[in-house]
């Protein structure tokens, strides 16, 4: 059976294409979608992308990957630099044996100074940002690296 991996998005990233286009780029949500399928599908994973605007839901989805063993790509979006129910979340899915790789299409650390703070950060296996769409491809990668490519870098940090 092929690794599971839930790709989660958080608020406003269902408006890319047309949100503010010279940080985030034109891809829309929707090629953003069909592009991470295809990478899984190539890295053997079984991957199912959702977005939300909604708090709640996203840490549901969170819980959702403790309970039924799936790793979890995670853009939380703004909740990055805020929501501490987000951070315990991600906690529960860390805590349970899973890796979570935090992703950000822009380089937070680049941009406004409220952008620099991660809650979420230090719970993660790990963080990749400022590479486009390219991010979410390279959580895969990491992902389907196996748990030893994971557990090196995290031993190492
Ligand atoms: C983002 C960066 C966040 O600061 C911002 O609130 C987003 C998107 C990114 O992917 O670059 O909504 O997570």
């Amino acid at each position: 059976m092929s690794p599971r991996v839930l790709i989660l998005n958080g608020p406003n990233l269902n408006r890319l294409g047309t949100r503010e286009p010279d940080v985030y780029g034109r891809t829309t949500f929707a090629d953003l979608t069909a592009l991470v399928l295809g990478w899984a599908a190539d890295l053997g994973l079984d991957a199912s992308v959702r977005q939300t605007n909604s708090e709640s839901e996203l840490i549901e989805w969170l819980h959702e990957a403790a309970d039924g063993g799936a790793d979890v790509v995670l853009n939380p979006a703004a909740f990055t630099h805020y929501s501490y129910a987000v951070r315990d979340a991600c906690a529960v899915v860390t805590g349970a044996g899973r890796r979570l790789v935090e992703v950000h299409l822009s380089n937070p650390a680049a941009r406004e100074e409220f952008r620099h703070t991660s809650v979420v950060s230090g719970v993660a296996t790990g963080t990749i940002a400022g590479f486009g769409v390219d991010s979410y491809r390279l959580a895969l990668a990491a992902l389907a690296g196996g748990p030893q490519a994971t557990e090196r870098g995290a031993a190492a940090g």
